[in-house]
């Protein structure tokens, strides 16, 4: 071919074809505009590549070092914003590729020995969701650092807790902010399971069924990080699976799906706790916005908008599932449609866990060494909301049970307290003695601790219960695990 059809060329692929691709095709079934963003893994992976090619004497120790000098000046060009991604050449692979060829010549040419597209972008969305991976186990780690710093302030505050949205129990607010630490720390390992399985080597699968080249995938694997625990190479092991499966990016969605679902609930209670009818906190003004016509509204968008930012999240995931689903073996151009969803997911994720973290625990203050800025409790309204509804009635048929009674006759007793303490319209703790002891004689003045919210916390002292001594108990394990 002369140089003159080569540079007439647009595509890699060329001699064949007898018509050139419309310019609609061309933005239809390109995906360099959003692929370039994995320009490093694609890099790390054709150095990698190129490297065991040497080692392997597939190609010389010359055209190797020719490829490492293109690339790095590659490298320097991305990062200083002078390289020009060109929608002709399709997607990050062919563009970095062809300015490889453009500035060491033939070298550039041989660095695709014994590889092809297929197990190249498996290869490469496999490394750069592998660092975006560590990246949201570290937010997940400050997320939850925040609210375990809450959750020691606040381990004596009492709020009602709620089953059906109707006041329970009286729990205490440091152990309803541990529930979430529970949530996200499962998050976090379920991010490192997707993260042993994401980190497998797909290149040396070629184009579906190997290569005639004595490539050294282990090698590569090593070069790569691409290791177990005990530093074994994690290799694809069939190579029509490891160019075609994107299990590992559906995986990865369904993990941040769960995560932002932890996010949302959380956010649901923000909001109402935010609301005029609760106030039992604040968030900082900076979380907030205000209202174009209401002057007086301060409107808790952030969570609002984690709510709403779920729902995009799930979609992502329900669109990469589908995308698989008809898929026959091995590779085939649906699989482009996985990075979208799958970038956007990262994206929204990593925001998310950002702000929450910081909007949660505050920020930290340079000058001081504190964290300012977070959520405001208020104690009082709290406190006051778990007086109403009868939130220790368990507590009183408790105190039965130990006088005796059968829990079920306990459980009737007190049905007829609290239908009298309502036509007082009094708490349980507010009836007099005499009163009480007409549901049953063997009450006496010592019930009135067992329906004091304080009592009520205190009895709930087993393992995982919200008495202050397990709370306490729990932050000094999260403490010691998130260190
Ligand atoms: N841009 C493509 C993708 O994201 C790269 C692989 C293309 N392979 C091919 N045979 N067309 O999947």
């Amino acid at each position: 071919m002369s140089k003159n059809q080569l540079d007439k060329k647009s595509q890699a692929w060329s001699a064949l074809f007898s018509e050139p691709m419309s310019d609609l095709v061309k933005r239809y079934t390109s995906s360099v505009f959003f692929d370039k963003r994995m320009w490093q893994a694609d890099i790390a992976g054709s150095l990698a590549h190129a490297e065991m090619l040497a080692a392997q004497s597939i190609i010389n120790t010359e055209d190797h070092a020719s490829i490492q000098r293109g690339m790095a000046q590659i490298t320097a060009e991305i990062e200083s914003g002078n390289f020009e991604w060109k929608l002709d050449l399709e997607d990050v692979h062919l563009n970095i590729e062809a300015r490889l060829t453009q500035l060491v010549g033939d070298a550039g040419k041989r660095l695709h020995t014994g590889r092809s597209r297929n197990d190249q972008v498996a290869t490469d969305v496999r490394l750069w969701l592998r660092s975006e991976i560590d990246l949201i186990g570290d937010l997940l780690i400050d997320l939850q650092k925040s609210l375990v710093d809450v959750a020691d302030k606040n381990v004596d505050v009492i709020l009602p807790g709620f089953t059906h949205l109707q006041v329970a129990q009286p729990v205490s607010f440091g152990h309803h902010m541990l529930a979430y630490v529970e949530m996200f720390s499962r998050d976090a390992e379920r991010m490192l399971e997707v993260r042993r399985r994401t980190n497998r080597l797909p290149l040396g699968a070629a184009a579906l069924a190997g290569t005639s080249y004595p490539l050294d995938r282990e090698r590569v694997a090593r070069t790569l990080g691409m290791v177990d625990d005990k530093g074994n190479p994690q290799v694809c092991q069939n190579s029509l699976d490891a160019v075609s499966d994107r299990d590992f990016a559906i995986e990865f969605t369904a993990a941040a799906t769960l995560c932002m679902v932890h996010i949302s609930r959380m956010s649901e209670e923000l909001i109402l706790w935010m609301s005029q009818n609760f106030s039992f906190i604040k968030i900082a003004d900076r979380f907030t916005t205000g209202s174009s016509i209401m002057p007086q509204k301060k409107n808790p968008d952030v969570p609002e908008l984690a709510r709403g930012k779920t729902g995009r999240v799930v979609g992502h995931l329900m669109g990469l599932i589908t995308l698989m689903k008809g898929q026959p073996l091995a590779y085939n151009k649906d699989n482009q449609e996985d990075k979208e969803p799958l970038f956007d997911t990262v994206d929204t994720l990593k925001d998310t866990l950002r702000i929450f973290s910081e909007m949660i625990g505050g920020q930290l203050n340079p000058a001081t060494g504190v964290k300012e800025g977070g959520i405001t409790v208020n104690a009082p309204a709290m406190e006051q909301a778990a007086l109403k509804g009868y939130a220790t009635a368990t507590d009183l048929a408790d105190y039965l049970v130990k006088k005796g009674l059968p829990f079920r006759d306990a459980h009737e007793i007190v049905a007829h307290a609290v239908k009298a303490a309502t036509s007082h319209t009094c708490d349980l703790s507010e009836l007099p003695l005499t009163v009480l002891q007409e549901f049953n004689p063997m009450i006496e003045k010592d019930v009135y601790e067992c329906l004091s919210l304080r009592g009520s916390l205190n009895a709930r002292n087993t393992l995982g219960g919200t008495a202050p001594v397990q709370v306490h108990a729990q932050i000094a394990r999260h403490r010691a695990r998130l260190e």
